[in-house]
C-alpha cells in the first residue's frame, strides 16, 4: 500500500504484550475522531494474560493470543505474527508496548508501515534490553535531565528506525523508575503514539533516507 494513498481506511493491527496503556490512549484518540482515516482492525498479544486484552475486548477490537512461550525461537514466533498479518489483510502494524524484537523479514515486509513506541529520547536508552522498566532505570543511574518518548518506524536493528515523532519530559530528583515510567507515559506516550499512527494515515509522512517528513494538508 502506497502511504499517499488514502483510498480505505488503513487496516491496523496493535502489538501489545502487557497492560496495554498505550493501546487505550490508542482506542481513545480513535473514539474521539484524532486519529483519522484508521480501521482498528485487531490487538495482537505475545501472552494470554495481557490486560490489554481486556481493553480490546471492552472497545470490540478483535484480538489475537500468538503466545512467545509456546514458539521454539524468535524466527518462528515472528512467522506466526507475519501470517495472521497477512491473514487480516494489514497495512499498519503499531507495536504498543510489545515487548519483543521481531525477526527481520517481518520487520522488512513492513518497510515504513511499522511504527513502535519506545519510553526514551532515542538514540538515548535504546536498543537490545532496554525495555519497560529497564529504560527508566538506565536513564536516572546515568543521572540525565530529560528523557521523553519516541515514536518511529522499525527497521531491522531495535529501535534505530526512522523517527516521526519525539517528546520530551523532565526528570524529578524524587523520581523512581516507576514514577518516571508512568510521568512519560501520561506526557509523552499517550500523546505522540496516536499522532503518529494519524499521521501515518491520512498519508502525511514521507520517509527519505533516515528523516521522517511530516507534511502539511
Ligand atoms: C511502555 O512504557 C512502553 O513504551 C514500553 O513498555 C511500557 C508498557 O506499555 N515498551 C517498551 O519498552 C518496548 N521496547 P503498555 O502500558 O502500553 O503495555
Amino acid at each position: 500500500m502506497s502511504n499517499n494513498a488514502v483510498s480505505r481506511d488503513v487496516k491496523t493491527a496493535v502489538l501489545v504484550s502487557g497492560g496495554g496503556t498505550n493501546l487505550q490512549a490508542i482506542l481513545d484518540a480513535h473514539i474521539f475522531g484524532e486519529i483519522k482515516n484508521c480501521e482498528l482492525a485487531a490487538v495482537i498479544s505475545s501472552n494470554s494474560d495481557a490486560y490489554a486484552l481486556t481493553r480490546a475486548a471492552h472497545a470490540g477490537i478483535p484480538s489475537y493470543v500468538i503466545d512467545r512461550k509456546i514458539f521454539p525461537n524468535r524466527a518462528s514466533f515472528s512467522e506466526a505474527i507475519h501470517r495472521k498479518l497477512e491473514d487480516l489483510d494489514i497495512d499498519l502494524v503499531v507495536l504498543a508496548g510489545f515487548m519483543y524484537v521481531l525477526d527481520p523479514p517481518l520487520v522488512r515486509a513492513f518497510r515504513n508501515r511499522m511504527i513502535n513506541v519506545h519510553p526514551a529520547l532515542i538514540p538515548s536508552f535504546s536498543g537490545m534490553g532496554y525495555y519497560g522498566l529497564h529504560v527508566h532505570e538506565a536513564a536516572l543511574n546515568y543521572g540525565v535531565k530529560v528523557s521523553g518518548a519516541t515514536a518511529h518506524f522499525c527497521t531491522s536493528e531495535a529501535d534505530a528506525g526512522p523517527i516521526i515523532l519525539q517528546k520530551a519530559v523532565e526528570i524529578l530528583e524524587t523520581d523512581t523508575p516507576q514514577t518516571l515510567q508512568r510521568r512519560i507515559m501520561e506526557q509523552a506516550e499517550w500523546k505522540i503514539l496516536p499522532e503518529a499512527i494519524s499521521l501515518f494515515c491520512e498519508g502525511r509522512l514521507e520517509v527519505v533516507d533516515r528523516r521522517v517528513i511530516i507534511k502539511d494538508l
